[in-house]
């Protein structure tokens, strides 16, 4: 097949050219192709496909490393094909899955069942994280491992194993097994408070502050993200000091939906001060776009962990996106029911559908002249594929994967939740305007958002 006549991002460039893919895999990228060489390439197309792709911009696939896919028991919310499918059809072409499942993903028999019913039924790649199992239990880890997930993931305010992550002991010994296992630590920085005491602050705040997003701010403060980052870190450094670790064997940490500036400098700072640490973070398109201020119909429908935090903030990572200063962005796609997002606020879960307006807020971004092209496609694709060792993925050059997304402009129009492929069609982002067209998207040279392609996502190991 060979994409012809559109721009292809390149090295920080868009390149007029073509791409000749083959097996699935970028095969040649030409730039500035005279007739002869046109015609040299037709030669090598085997099956003579040809896509005209004028006025298109050509990117690399996205690569998200936080989704709640659902699916098994909560298939009413989401399940691997319909959110796998709301990947596809936004140019998202490699996603990490979450283990908060139903039951959790805490044993290698739940993960094998979970690898079992998405092979067959996902439309994008899919890494898989587990929970972490209980009393840390040493062989259910390895089988865990060997079953090929990308990392376990810790949740301390709502604990998938019943330990208790504030106990050093506890953050201590599981450092020890990503260092010994070169295993990733998806971390949930929060520290936790009991639900009796979340009540109690809920009725306390409820007639002092009517706007619902700002309470629920207030009842998960900045303050114990930064703990519980700090915490990590310190026992992070102190794992590595006291046990003479090299730079191969240091842990490997991952923090989830960085949401404050006090968290995200101690990230940053950390990373200044040690830079082989092996320690990296992600921030979610809502902690960019959104913030507790805004006014929903539904507050519920913005309920999200870590919630939505104040316009300075908001503001603050809105610029440090603009000065490429990220290092990636990644959904946190949690799907809920309309009917479960109706209840009463405290009861409402937290969450929301990210996959299907990710793409569209950013690029939309891009074509305002707000945020660079580059940048974009650094927290995008190529920071995740290179923090993650997708060594096939991210970039569109010879010997990659054809995972790609074609977009093109259009004059603007509305998000509609409501035309979501995700099973949640609520979004706080309803009505925001974006003028980008999700024009194609390939797995692996293959066309993925056409309405009855069958699935072709591989779990990613
Ligand atoms: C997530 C969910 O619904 O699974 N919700 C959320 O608000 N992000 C859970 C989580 O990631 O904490
Ligand atoms: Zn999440």
């Amino acid at each position: 097949m060979i994409l012809k006549n559109g721009k292809f991002y390149q090295n920080g460039f868009l390149i007029d050219g073509a791409l000749l893919i083959e097996g699935g895999v970028i095969k040649e990228t030409i730039s500035d192709p005279s007739k002869q060489d046109f015609a040299d390439l037709k030669d090598k197309n085997e099956d003579g496909r040809i896509i005209e792709c004028k006025n298109k911009i050509i990117l690399p696939g996205i690569i998200d490393c936080h989704t709640h896919l659902r699916d098994m028991s909560q298939e009413h919310k989401e399940t691997f094909r319909t959110a796998t499918k709301a990947a596809a059809f936004s140019g998202i072409t490699t996603v990490f899955n979450m283990p908060n499942t139903d039951p959790p993903a805490i044993t290698s028999s739940i993960v094998q069942k979970w690898m079992n019913k998405a092979k067959n039924n996902i439309y994008v790649d899919v890494g898989f994280i587990a929970g972490i199992p209980k009393q840390l239990n040493p062989e259910e880890i390895k089988n865990i491992i060997d079953l090929g997930v990308v990392g376990f993931k810790m949740y301390p305010h709502e604990s998938l194993n019943g330990l208790d992550w504030t106990i050093k002991g506890n953050i201590q010994l599981l450092l020890q097994i990503s260092s010994r296992y070169k295993i990733r630590i998806f971390i949930h920085p929060q520290w936790p408070r009991s639900a009796t005491d979340t009540r109690e602050l809920f009725e306390n705040y409820f007639f002092r502050d009517s706007n619902l997003l700002k309470l629920h701010d207030k009842l998960f403060p900045c303050t114990s993200e930064t703990q519980f980052v700090q915490y990590v870190l310190e026992n992070y450094e102190n794992f590595i000091k006291t046990d003479h670790l090299s730079p191969e064997e240091y842990p490997i940490v991952h923090f989830c939906h960085i949401s404050c500036k006090d968290s995200y400098s101690l990230i940053k700072n950390i990373l200044v001060k040690s830079p082989h640490y092996k320690i990296s973070y992600e921030v979610t398109p809502h902690h960019i776009f959104l913030s507790n201020e805004i006014s929903l119909s539904k507050a519920a429908v913005g309920k999200v962990m870590p919630p939505l935090r104040d316009l300075g903030v908001k503001e603050f990572f809105y610029r440090e996106l603009r000065m490429g200063n990220l290092l990636m962005i990644a959904t946190d796609h949690a799907p809920h029911t309309l009917k479960e997002k109706a209840a009463e606020f405290l009861d409402a879960p937290s969450g929301f559908p990210g996959l299907e307006t990710y793409p569209l807020l950013f690029l939309h971004e891009v074509t305002k002249y707000k945020l660079s092209l580059v940048n974009f496609v650094k927290i995008a694709s190529e920071n995740p594929a290179k923090v993650f060792h997708l060594q096939t993925k991210g970039f569109i050059e010879e010997g990659y994967d054809a995972d790609l997304l074609i977009i093109d402009k259009c004059s603007e129009y509305k998000i509609n939740p409501s035309r979501f492929h995700s099973k949640s069609k609520i979004s706080p982002y309803e009505g925001m305007k974006t003028n980008i067209e999700i024009w194609k998207v390939f797995l692996r040279g293959i066309e993925i958002n056409i309405k009855d392609r069958t699935p072709i996502g591989k779990i990613i190991s």
